[in-house]
């Protein structure tokens, strides 16, 4: 995540920020990805690899690391959806996942789930936050 991360012009809560992810309009409907390191507010902790895609209208972000053995997602750099542009697919040993929710369906880790992140589009661009540091505010 570069730096200079914006906060959500309409989440009024405190703690960790939104962050502007991309402009909207480079999120094609079961096309490539964009990846991203989400950057924790405290600085603690290594960077997150992530990624969010877009499905059926609707953008989703996930930490980029597969359910089954903790390794990136996408075998080229964006690629994350099956040849269908239906499903998430793991590069490794192919677990597939719905892109809606990050629930594993087919392979080695199904019944799992993706590390989903809140997500929204807003102004013209993708809004994501960690979910991490919400758990990490309420310890
Ligand atoms: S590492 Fe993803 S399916 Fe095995």
């Amino acid at each position: 995540m570069p730096e200079g991360q914006d906060r959500h012009p309409e989440d009024p809560r405190p703690g960790p920020a939104w962050v502007s992810v991309c402009p909207a309009i480079a999120l094609v409907d079961g096309g490539e990805g964009v990846r991203f390191d989400l950057v924790p507010q405290s600085g603690e902790r290594s960077p997150i690899a992530a990624f969010v895609v877009r499905h059926k209208g609707r953008a989703f972000a996930y930490v980029n690391q597969c359910a089954h053995v903790p390794v990136e997602l996408d075998w080229q750099p964006g690629h994350f959806f099956d040849e269908e542009g239906e499903h998430l697919i793991c590069a490794t040993h192919g677990a597939t996942y719905r892109p809606h929710d990050g629930v594993c369906i087919a392979g080695p880790c199904r019944g799992r789930r993706l590390q989903s992140l809140d997500c929204e589009e807003h102004g013209g661009q993708i809004w994501v936050r960690s979910r991490n540091d919400e758990r990490r505010r309420g310890e």
